[in-house]
């Protein structure tokens, strides 16, 4: 999502600093940027030229210390520990009237604020994948978020032609308080053979005009972050109605973590030309 989140604040002539620990992460994602981009061009939404001045307005680089932003937007993988860490860094390293920014899907604004010497300077900033194509961004206060920073952020989400909806900061927030659970249930059908995968997502699609199956969905957002998200819900309320499926964490547990690993409710290893074969793989 960190590539997404680039591409769209560099399509609206940000600089911006695209920093990663890992190398190959960064090349590939200024790949997916590059790819999206000549997509837009062959479409004439862009010139070749406009394309260049995106790409020239993102400075890919590892390891980056004391950089000097006004706003840093976190987007690393949905672990508390990894993102309390990032946060301590970003406070020693950007200036300190930097706004701090966390593209969570479902971890706490204030826990991580609090880690920080700026709490009233720290903010979600929760896009929505694809995050060049869906309007929404959740803004989520913490409970020291100053208004400040809220108009900030909210501000630049309107500049990036996205749709901000202020939230305040309870577990899952808004979207994955209710996305979350629904996509659960859609595994515990599964898991109790209920329906089969096929089905299960026909339902939604064109029972619902869902634009993807939960299961398909699920697959999307990777079923690794799909059960962290659950496992926030359900340590947040204390509430059994959040407990995980067990199917869910097998298939995490398997390594089945959907379309990024190759399988997880679809099997996507059969297709020749590396596009998702969508074949159900067997639930159980
Ligand atoms: N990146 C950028 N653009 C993409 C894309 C991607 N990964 N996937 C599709 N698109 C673009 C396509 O380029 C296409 O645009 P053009 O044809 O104009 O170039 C447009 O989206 C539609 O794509 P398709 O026709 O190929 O496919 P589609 O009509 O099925 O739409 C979709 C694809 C937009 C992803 C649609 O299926 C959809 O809206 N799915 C639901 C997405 C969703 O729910 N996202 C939220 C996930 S939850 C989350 O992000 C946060 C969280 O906390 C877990």
């Amino acid at each position: 999502m960190g590539g997404g989140i680039a591409q769209v604040l560099a399509a609206k002539g940000h600089e911006v600093l695209l920093n990663d620990v890992d190398e190959g992460r960064i090349r590939k994602g200024i790949e997916a940027i590059a790819k999206r981009l000549d997509r837009d061009v062959e479409k004439g939404r862009l010139t070749g030229e406009q394309r260049g001045d995106v790409l020239a307005h993102i400075d890919a680089r590892p390891h980056v210390h004391d950089a000097d932003v006004r706003l840093a937007i976190e987007a690393a993988t949905e672990r508390i520990d990894v993102k309390l860490d990032l946060f301590r860094f970003l406070d020693q390293n950007t200036p300190p009237e930097a706004v701090l920014a966390s593209n969570t899907s479902s971890i706490s604004i204030t826990v991580l604020g609090a880690v920080t010497s700026r709490a009233e300077r720290v903010v979600g900033m929760h896009f929505m994948n694809p995050v060049p194509v869906m309007k929404l961004v959740e803004i989520i206060r913490g409970l020291a978020t100053d208004d400040a920073t809220f108009g900030f952020v909210r501000d630049l989400a309107l500049g990036l032609d996205k749709t901000p909806v202020e939230v305040r900061d309870f577990p899952g927030f808004i979207s994955n308080r209710i996305l979350m659970p629904m996509i659960n249930e859609a595994i515990y059908a599964l898991y109790e053979g209920v329906a089969s995968v096929e089905a299960i997502d026909t339902v939604m699609k064109l029972g619902m005009n869902h634009p993807m199956g939960p299961l398909t969905l699920a697959d999307f957002i990777g079923l690794d972050t799909c059960l962290a998200i659950m496992n926030v819900l359900s340590d947040g309320f204390g509430d059994t109605k959040y407990r995980a499926c067990p199917l869910l964490r097998q298939y995490v547990a398997a390594g089945w973590l959907g379309k990024k690993s190759g399988r997880g409710f679809y099997d996507y290893t059969a297709s020749a030309n590396g596009a998702p074969a969508a074949v159900p793989a067997a639930a159980r």
